[in-house]
C-alpha cells in the first residue's frame, strides 16, 4: 500500500507527501463568517455565510480532470520560460519536496522545483471576511533567478447554481474593477447587491488579468495559460463572460535570498448609502475596505493573526485533553474529531468535495446532533444554533428538515413531515443544558416557523416535540413514519416509480400505517431526557408525565417492535414488518439496536444485550458496522430510495458511520468496554490510515460511509467531512468509552474502557472548573470509585466545586 503522509501529531497537522492522493484530501479555512475549502493541491473555493447564495470563486463539481479551480500560483522562470505551480496543480509539473500540512484552519503547501523553493500558507483571520495567502519564494540556487508569479482565481457571480445555469444572463453581467494593485470583482453591485470581492497582493504589480478566457487563451486550460507561458499580462478588463483575478509579479532573487508575498482574497459590504464614491458614478466607494486591506498587507499584522488562530484552536481543544494508551484514540478525541466536529457545526451539510453547497442548507436533525459534538467547545455559539433552529419549527411540533443559513428560513423545497426531526431538538437542547446548566434558555420565547407573534418558550417547544409524537401513532402504537425518519432513504409512504422523483417530498399514500421503530426508540430517550430536564428545573410534575409516557411506549415496543433476537426496524404501509427475520432482505437494522439500547430499552430483560449479540453476528465487518441485512438486491416499491442504491452503497448496507457509534454506546452501557473500543476502531480514520489505497477518503476525516461487504469496493469510504459521524463518535468514545460524561448535575466519571487499558488521563474544563482525572485500572470491571481532591466521591457525578474554585484533581478506580 502506498503511503499518501503522516500525522504530525505536536503540530495537530496531517502532512501529506506526495500530491496525487487518491481523492483530493481537503481542509476547510474559516470560523465564522468567512469559509474556504481547499484541497491538498489549492483546489477549492470559498464563500461568506452561506455556498450557495454568497459564493466567492467559482468551483466545477465532478470535473475532468479532478478538482481544478482553485487558489493558484504560477512561478515561471524567466531565463527559461519553464512554468509550474507550487502546489502542483494546476500545471501537475513535476515538484521536488512537496508537502502540504493541513493544519487547523489553515494549509501550507510547499515544494522546490529548478531551485525555487515556495511556500504558500493559507487562512483566514478570526474576525475577518477575507483569507491570506502568504507566499515565500527562495532561491536556492547558486546564481540569481529572474522570475514572474502569476496568480490565478475565478469569480462567481454570487448565487452558484444561478452561477452555473444561467449563461444567457451571467455572460453579459460580470464587471471588474483594477484599482492602486487591487482586483475588485463586483458583478450586479450596480443594482441591488452591496457588496464585492477584492483580490490584493502586497508588491508592485507587472500586470494583471480580470479576463478568464485571455488569461487562459481559447481552448486552454488551468494547465497552460497563455499568459503565462508568455510571461506578460495583457491588464485584461472583464466587461462579462468570466471574471477572474490574476497578478503578475516580476521577481529577482539573488542566491539565497527570499521574498514574502502577501495576497488577500476577501469579501465586503459596504454601508447603505454609501455604494459609490463619487456618489452617482459606478465607482465602487473603498472608503471602508481600504484600511482592511492595509492591514493585512504588512506581514507583522498577518503573522499575529496566524498566531491568534493558533491560540483560537489552543482554547478549544484544551476544553477536553486525553492521554490513553491507544495513539488513534488521542489523535482524534485531542485534534481531528473535534476539529471536524466544529466544521460539521459551522458547515452543516453545505459545502463539500461531495456536497456542492447548493443543495442543502442547515439541517434540522442534522444540526441539532452536531451540537453534540461541539457545544463544550464553544456553548454561546451553540445557544444562538438552537434557538435557530427552534424559530424554524411549526406549532404542530413538527420542523423544517432544513433552512438556509442566510436568511434562517425554513427551506419550502424540503419541507416538513420527517417525523423524527422534532426529537433532536430535544437531544440537543438537552446536550447544551448538561455542558452549561444554563436553564434561562428553556424560557427564551422563540417562535414557530418565524411567525411573529407565536413566540412560545423554548421548553414549550420541546413539550411540543414530544406531542407531534404521540398526535401522530399508527396501528401498532408506534410512531407513523412520515416522509423518513433518521433514514432519510426508508420512504414507506412514497411508493415512487417516476424516475427523478424526490423519494423525500413526493408521498403516494395517506402515511397512516408506516411505523417507525426507530422513531419509538428515540421518543423514549428523548422524552426521559425531557423528564430529567423537568425533574432537574421543574415542573416536576411534567417528568412524571413524561416519564409515564416514555414507559408505554417501551412496552409498546416490546410487544410490537421485537423480532425475536433484535429491535425491528419499521412496519411499511402494507402492515409488513421491515428488519425481520420473516423477511427476503433487510432482515436487521443497525440503527433501533443502538438507539432502543441507548433509551434503556430492554435493559433489564437482556434484550438490549441479545440486540447487540445479534448485531454482532450479522453486521459486523473488518471496516465497520454495515446497516442491514441482507442488501437489498433489487427496489422494492414499498421501501424506496434505501433500496435505490446498489447493495453495500449508502444505507442500502454499507458501513454508514453514523450509526456505529450509537453501537458502541450501547455496548458501553451494558459493560463491554473491549467491544466498544474495537467498533471504535475499526472505523477511526487515523487506525485506517495504512489503508488509504482502498479507504481513499482522508485519514484525519471521518466519511458518512465506508462501502460494506456487498459492494465491489468494500472499505472505500466517501462523503467525507459532514456528517452526523464526527458528532457521535466524539460522543461514543468521550462520553461513553472513557466516560467523561456530562449531566445536569455535574461532570461524570464512568469509564468503560478495554481490560487490557491500565487506565488513562483527561483533563477536562466544564462549567469553567478544570477537572484533571486520573483513571486507573484496579480490576478487570466497570464500577467506579472516585476521589475528588482526596475526598471520596459518593456515586459517579462529581459534585461541582464551591464558587472561585477553578481545578479539581479526580482520581477514579476502575474495577
Ligand atoms: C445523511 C443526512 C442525515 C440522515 C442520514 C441517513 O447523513 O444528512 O440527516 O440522517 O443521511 O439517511
Ligand atoms: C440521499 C442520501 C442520504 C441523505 C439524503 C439527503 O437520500 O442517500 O444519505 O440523507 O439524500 O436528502
Amino acid at each position: 500500500m502506498a503511503s499518501y503522509g503522516f500525522f504530525d501529531d505536536l503540530n495537530r497537522e496531517y502532512v501529506i507527501t506526495r500530491p496525487d492522493t487518491p481523492l483530493p484530501w481537503i481542509n476547510y479555512l474559516g470560523s465564522e463568517a468567512y469559509f474556504g475549502l481547499i484541497s491538498n493541491t489549492a483546489g477549492g473555493y470559498s464563500f461568506y455565510r452561506d455556498a450557495r447564495l454568497r459564493r466567492i470563486t467559482r468551483y466545477r463539481y465532478n470535473n475532468v480532470p479532478l478538482d481544478y479551480g482553485g487558489r493558484y500560483i504560477y512561478l515561471r522562470d524567466n531565463d527559461t520560460a519553464v512554468f509550474w505551480s507550487p502546489t502542483w496543480q494546476p500545471t501537475r509539473h513535476e515538484l521536488e519536496n512537496y508537502t502540504c500540512r493541513h493544519g487547523l484552519s489553515y494549509t501550507v503547501i510547499d515544494s522546490t522545483c529548478s531551485g525555487i523553493k515556495a511556500k504558500i500558507r493559507y487562512f483566514v483571520p478570526l474576525g475577518e471576511s477575507l483569507e491570506i495567502w502568504q507566499l515565500s519564494v527562495t532561491n536556492l540556487r547558486e546564481s540569481p533567478a529572474r522570475l514572474s508569479a502569476f496568480t490565478g482565481i475565478e469569480f462567481c457571480l454570487w448565487d452558484a447554481q444561478d452561477d452555473a445555469t444561467n449563461f444567457q444572463r451571467n455572460l453579459n453581467i460580470g464587471e471588474v474593477e483594477v484599482d492602486a494593485g487591487v482586483i475588485y470583482h463586483k458583478t450586479e453591485y450596480r443594482e441591488r447587491r452591496n457588496h464585492f470581492s477584492f483580490f490584493a497582493c502586497s508588491e508592485p504589480l507587472a500586470g494583471f488579468d480580470t479576463q478568464r478566457d485571455l488569461f487562459l487563451g481559447p481552448y486552454r486550460g488551468w494547465d497552460r495559460p497563455a499568459v503565462v507561458e508568455r510571461g506578460q499580462s495583457l491588464n485584461s478588463v472583464a466587461h462579462g463572460w468570466a471574471p477572474f483575478g490574476s497578478h503578475h509579479l516580476r521577481l529577482e532573487l539573488l542566491p539565497g535570498e527570499t521574498r514574502q508575498i502577501i495576497l488577500l482574497l476577501g469579501y465586503h459590504e459596504n454601508p447603505d448609502g454609501q455604494k459609490f464614491d463619487p456618489p452617482g458614478s459606478q465607482t465602487i466607494d473603498k472608503r471602508t475596505i481600504q484600511p482592511i486591506i492595509a492591514k493585512y498587507l504588512r506581514s507583522e499584522n498577518v503573522e499575529s493573526a496566524f498566531a491568534a488562530l493558533r491560540s483560537y484552536w489552543d482554547d478549544l481543544l484544551s476544553v477536553l485533553h486525553v492521554e490513553t494508551p491507544d495513539l488513534h484514540t488521542d489523535r482524534m478525541v485531542n485534534i481531528w474529531n473535534a476539529y471536524q466536529c466544529m466544521v460539521t457545526f459551522n458547515l452543516s451539510r453545505s459545502a463539500s468535495y461531495f456536497e456542492s453547497g447548493m443543495g442543502r442548507g442547515v439541517g434540522f436533525r442534522d444540526s441539532n446532533q452536531d451540537l453534540v459534538g461541539f457545544v463544550h467547545m464553544v456553548p454561546t455559539r451553540a445557544r444562538e444554533r438552537i434557538l435557530d433552529l427552534a424559530a424554524t419549527q411549526l406549532d404542530t411540533g413538527g420542523a423544517y428538515h432544513q433552512y438556509q443559513p442566510l436568511t434562517k428560513r425554513g427551506n419550502d423545497q424540503v419541507g416538513t413531515g420527517f417525523n423524527d426531526d422534532p426529537l433532536w431538538l430535544i437531544l440537543g437542547v438537552a446536550a447544551y443544558l448538561k455542558e452549561t446548566g444554563d436553564d434561562s434558555i428553556l424560557d427564551v420565547l422563540v417562535p414557530y416557523d418565524h411567525r411573529p407573534g407565536s413566540e412560545q418558550p423554548l421548553y414549550e417547544h420541546l413539550q411540543r416535540s414530544l406531542h407531534y409524537i404521540l398526535e401522530r401513532l399508527g396501528p401498532h402504537g408506534l410512531p407513523l413514519i412520515g416522509r423518513a425518519d433518521w433514514n432519510d432513504c426508508l420512504n414507506l409512504n412514497t411508493f415512487s416509480s417516476s424516475p427523478g422523483e424526490s423519494f423525500q417530498t413526493a408521498a403516494h399514500r395517506d402515511g397512516k400505517v408506516a411505523e417507525s421503530v426507530l422513531i419509538g426508540g428515540l421518543f423514549v430517550l428523548a422524552a426521559r431526557e425531557l423528564a430529567a430536564i423537568a425533574e432537574w428545573r421543574g415542573p416536576k410534575e411534567d417528568a412524571s408525565r413524561y416519564t409515564d409516557e416514555a414507559a408505554r411506549m417501551e412496552a409498546t415496543l416490546l410487544e410490537h417492535g421485537w423480532d425475536g433476537s433484535w429491535f425491528l426496524r419499521a412496519y411499511d404501509d402494507l402492515g409488513q414488518k421491515v428488519g425481520s427475520h420473516e423477511c427476503d432482505e433487510g432482515q436487521i437494522f443497525i440503527e433501533p439496536q443502538g438507539i432502543c439500547a441507548m433509551a434503556g430499552i430492554g435493559l433489564r430483560d437482556g434484550r438490549a444485550e441479545k440486540a447487540l449479540a445479534a448485531v454482532k453476528d450479522n453486521l459486523v465487518t473488518p471496516n465497520g458496522i454495515i446497516l442491514l441485512k441482507p442488501a437489498y438486491s433489487h427496489y422494492y416499491l414499498e421501501l424506496g430510495e434505501i433500496s435505490s442504491y446498489p447493495p453495500g452503497y449508502k444505507e442500502n448496507a454499507s458501513v454508514f458511520c453514523h450509526t456505529n457509534p450509537w453501537i458502541m454506546i450501547a455496548e458501553a452501557i451494558i459493560g463491554h468496554g473491549d467491544q466498544a473500543h474495537d467498533y471504535y476502531t475499526r472505523i477511526n480514520p487515523s487506525a485506517r490510515e495504512g489503508i488509504s489505497d482502498v479507504h481513499r477518503c482522508e485519514p484525519y476525516v471521518y466519511a458518512q460511509m465506508i462501502a460494506g461487504r456487498d459492494a465491489s469496493t468494500p472499505g472505500e469510504a466517501k462523503n467525507s467531512w459532514l456528517t452526523g459521524t464526527a458528532a457521535w463518535n466524539y460522543a461514543a468514545i468521550t462520553q461513553w468509552i472513557l466516560g467523561i460524561r456530562p449531566t445536569l448535575a455535574g461532570l461524570e466519571v464512568a469509564p468503560v474502557i478495554p481490560v487490557g487499558w491500565s487506565g488513562f488521563k483527561a483533563q477536562r474544563v466544564y462549567r469553567s472548573v478544570t477537572y484533571h482525572i486520573s483513571v486507573e485500572r484496579v480490576g478487570p470491571g466497570d464500577s467506579v470509585a472516585l476521589v475528588a481532591d482526596g475526598l471520596p466521591v459518593a456515586g459517579q457525578i462529581i459534585p461541582l466545586p464551591p464558587a472561585g474554585q477553578a481545578e479539581v484533581k479526580v482520581r477514579a478506580l476502575l474495577g
